[in-house]
């Protein structure tokens, strides 16, 4: 019924969608709702305690048995670095005096904890069918305890370099995330987001790269995006974005609104809220600060001296502060409840599928070309057919 059966195989799921792990937006309702629907959903953890996680994945395994996502961040927490942090500090004055706080007593500890020892024992606990990492992956040990909890290891690339380098500390699967996906780049290898790809280009660069099956990420909003994606030999696509408008997103009211009347043109990869490259909804920061900022201290610090500013902010109605987290193509998603969401837009791309093939094969047969299918060596698989059209003399 799908083009590609191979990642519906690997992580046992119905349908090739999987809803991107969005940490600070996703807890268990989403993700219990898109695993029942036949999608995988993704549980974020990057900015949950060890608690507030453990809690979430014990209301997802009392309410589904399907398949479930957990997702870690695997950065490398940075050294103390005075210097840079009162560079930061000093960057910041002028809006803790605007706003009337103190920058010097402000707690400006970020709550972005890497994947560490405590949480691996949480995912031999519940043993989720998947675990995804962001930003590589973590030290072969914890990575060796999560396999052996019978986990599926994903994780992004943003380059072929990336992709190979996964492949090579054998992720199972491996996401191909293009320049316009919202959130972080899961770049890790490079930072230079200058010369970062995008997802048309990224997808079938790295499937021909790697031998595991690539899952597409970035823009993907629509059915016309994840036919797209299997037209670029991708086997499942991770959607973010597009389910930010659902209920059971937990983004800020103004954070909804700013999505609700999203453009085109309206984001941008900036460092400033994080220290890493985020694509997110253009706003008041980013314009004085941004998008990239020489000043910002390294992930996660400079989030934590920020967030004084956006709680204090956020309570007036103002989103100055606020990371709006947005990919490209935020003007096509539909604000519908997540399972719902996750079935239409299963069922509108099997609907293009069926429409493309009539279309092909109509067009075959009014314009008389014969399509002969032949097998080449290709040097990753030979079972991969290349068609060549041939146009038949009236
Ligand atoms: C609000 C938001 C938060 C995100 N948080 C995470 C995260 O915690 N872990 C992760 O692996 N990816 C995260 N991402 C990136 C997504 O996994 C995915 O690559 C991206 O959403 C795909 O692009 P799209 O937003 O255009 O669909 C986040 C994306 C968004 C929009």
């Amino acid at each position: 019924m799908w083009p590609d059966n191979r990642v519906l195989d690997l992580l046992g799921v119905e349908l090739p969608i999987i809803q991107a792990p969005m940490a600070g937006a996703v807890l268990s309702d989403m993700v219990v709702a898109v695993s029942e629907a036949g999608g995988l959903g993704s549980l974020p953890c990057a900015l949950l305690s060890f608690e507030q996680a453990r809690g979430e994945l014990e209301v997802i395994r009392r309410k589904t048995s399907r398949p479930i996502n957990v997702n870690f961040f695997c950065h490398q927490q940075p050294p103390n670095d005075p210097a840079s942090e009162m560079r930061w500090r000093r960057r910041l004055d002028s809006y803790y005096i605007e706003l009337g706080l103190d920058n010097n007593t402000a707690d400006r500890s970020s709550n972005l904890t890497p994947f560490d020892d405590k949480m691996c024992d949480l995912v031999a606990e519940f043993h989720p069918e998947v675990v995804s990492f962001h930003f590589g992956l973590p030290e072969k040990n914890l990575l060796a305890r999560v396999r052996s909890a019978g986990a599926k290891i994903i994780s992004s690339a943003t380059t072929i370099d990336e992709a190979r380098w996964l492949e090579d500390q054998e992720c199972d699967a491996i996401i191909a995330q293009g320049y316009e996906a919202g959130g972080h780049s899961g770049m890790f290898l490079k930072r230079d987001v200058s010369t970062q790809i995008g997802t048309m280009a990224l997808v079938p660069q790295i499937v021909d790269a790697v031998r595991v099956p690539v899952i597409a990420a970035g823009g993907i909003a629509d059915a016309r995006g994840i036919v797209a994606a299997f037209a670029l030999g991708a086997s499942a696509v991770q959607i973010g974005t597009a389910y930010l408008l659902c209920p059971e997103a937990k983004i800020t009211a103004v954070h909804r609104q700013v999505l609700r009347k999203s453009k085109d043109n309206g984001t941008v990869v900036t460092n400033v809220f994080t220290g890493r490259p985020a694509r997110v909804i253009v706003n008041r920061l980013i314009h004085e600060v941004g998008p990239m900022s020489d000043d910002a201290p390294e992930f996660p610090l400079a989030a934590g001296a920020l967030l004084p500013l956006r709680l204090k902010a956020e309570t007036a109605g103002s989103r100055d502060f606020t990371p709006l987290w947005s990919g490209q193509a935020a003007r096509l998603s539909q604000e519908l409840p997540a399972a719902r969401l996750t079935k239409l837009l299963a069922e509108e791309t099997l609907e293009k599928l069926r429409f493309l093939g009539a279309q092909t094969e109509h067009w075959i047969t009014a314009s008389k070309i014969s399509l002969g299918a032949v097998c080449r060596d290709h040097p990753l698989s030979e079972s991969r057919p290349t068609c060549t059209l041939t146009s038949t003399p009236d």
